[in-house]
């Protein structure tokens, strides 16, 4: 598959007919393509096409057949885009875009290709847009045959009861391990994943093996008082685009592990954007018995009208406003309000990104149940996971806790 992006024209061969359907376009990496068109009954070279330049694309947007052959004039490498891939970015375009696109395109076909296009001689920034593209189109496919060739992996960060120190859970945090860059953070690919629809497949991936990490820690403890739980996070295409329900069914079937120990984590910004069908997914979700976390809790739209409508369960604050708890009079006052909110609604809360224990007290005294964050220890991958479940010291009398 990850090959199939690219393909080797030997000299002369015809790439396309005028005249066919078409699903494919090329950009030129190496070689030499001729355009050329039937004019009055014989073949009329349009163009000569090098490196970088792109053809095929008309047939793409408008699903008309091709208006010129293409044959390669010495051996030729090009990069493959699909139907698919053009028509799935043209839908999430600005249809203002779309239009222009559209209008142009039709003039083009009415005037007739009796002209050479100029492609690559435009002196504005046309080599730009492709660099840009070009950069874009490679980035996804190293994405997807990343998910497909197991560089993703995910790291587990504890989440303790304040109280005791004693892990109650954990968050699932997504790395990619990188053949060349290392160890990539979430920052740098979520949201390119969730342009461009990548993050549906990866989010199965990671319910499945999330949950199954949960079932190993379950199967590591001795002493088992209350069941483990497992967050996690949720995006807003995941969210709209999988169905959710379906796919925990299916995880719940293979596994050992009770709905009310999974605990997903979504944005108000994902239920604000389509309140109906986040009510609807969300009621789905909560009458399998699934939990639901509001994650980044006070930097997003932040319409407490909500946490009346939708059914959650836990609140996080985020960690901006416990880093700064200290520094600023206003978010000591709004941690303290938070945590007294969630309680009066019957959530609980937990606070994310504690790192000092003077935090951990302040937060303890403000009645919030559970914490996360360096202080007790950082996303870790499952095999040390495992062995903060086994070993089940509580952080707060860990040797490596901060005196
Ligand atoms: P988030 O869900 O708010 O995750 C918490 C982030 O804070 C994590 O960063 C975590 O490593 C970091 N963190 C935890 N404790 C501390 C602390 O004490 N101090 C500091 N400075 N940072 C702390 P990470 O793992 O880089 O993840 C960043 C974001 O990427 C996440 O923010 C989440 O929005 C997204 N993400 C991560 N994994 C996934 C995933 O599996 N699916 C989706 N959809 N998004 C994910
Ligand atoms: P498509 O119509 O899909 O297939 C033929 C391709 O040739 C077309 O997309 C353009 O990419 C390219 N093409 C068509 N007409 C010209 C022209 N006059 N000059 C240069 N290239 C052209
Ligand atoms: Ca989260
Ligand atoms: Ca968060």
């Amino acid at each position: 598959m990850k090959e199939a992006y690219r393909q080797v024209f030997q000299s002369g061969a015809q790439i396309f007919r005028e005249g066919e359907s078409g699903s494919l376009a090329y950009i030129i990496e190496r070689g030499e393509v001729e355009i050329s068109s039937l004019i009055k009954g014989s073949a009329t070279p349009l163009a000569r096409l090098r490196d970088g330049d792109l053809f095929g694309e008309m047939a793409l947007i408008d699903d008309n057949v091709r208006s010129a052959t293409a044959t390669a004039l010495c051996e030729t490498e090009v990069i493959i885009v699909s139907r698919d891939y053009v028509k799935n970015k043209i839908t999430q375009a600005d249809p203002l875009l779309n239009l222009f696109l559209r209008v142009l395109l039709k003039r083009l076909r009415t005037t007739g290709n009796t002209q050479p296009l100029r492609f690559g001689t435009n002196p504005g920034n046309e080599s730009d847009v492709r660099e840009q593209f070009l950069d874009r189109l490679l980035y996804e496919r190293e994405m997807q045959s990343a998910l497909e060739s197991n560089q993703f992996e995910l790291y587990y960060q504890p989440i303790v009861h304040l109280d005791s120190g004693c892990i109650a859970g954990f968050e699932s945090l997504i790395r990619w391990n990188h053949p060349k860059r290392g160890l990539v953070p979430p920052a740098e690919f979520i949201d390119t994943a969730e342009n461009n629809g990548l993050i549906v497949v990866m989010g199965e991936w990671i319910l499945k093996e999330a949950t199954r990490a949960l079932e190993l820690f379950e199967k590591a403890r001795a002493e088992r008082p209350q069941p483990l739980y497992m967050s996690i996070n949720v995006s807003g295409r995941q969210f709209a685009e999988s169905d959710l329900p379906t796919i925990m069914r299916e995880i719940f079937k293979s596994c050992d592990i009770a709905p009310g120990q999974i605990k997903l984590e979504i944005t108000e910004t994902l239920l604000m954007e389509n309140p109906e069908l986040a009510a609807l997914s969300l009621e789905h979700i909560k009458n399998q018995g699934i939990r639901v976390a509001i994650d980044d809790f006070g930097t997003g739209y932040s319409s407490l009208s909500y946490l009346n409508r939708f059914p959650i369960d836990t609140l996080k604050i985020d960690r901006s406003f416990v880093s700064s708890m200290f520094s600023s009079d206003k978010s000591l006052e709004i941690v303290r309000m938070l945590t007294e909110l969630a309680r009066g609604l019957g959530m609980d809360i937990i606070a994310e990104g504690i790192e000092e224990e003077a935090q951990a007290d302040q937060l303890r005294t403000f009645g919030c149940d559970y914490g996360q964050g360096y202080l007790y220890a950082k996303p870790v991958p499952v095999k040390q996971a495992m062995a903060f479940v086994r070993d089940n010291t509580p952080f707060r009398a860990r040797e490596d806790y901060p005196a």
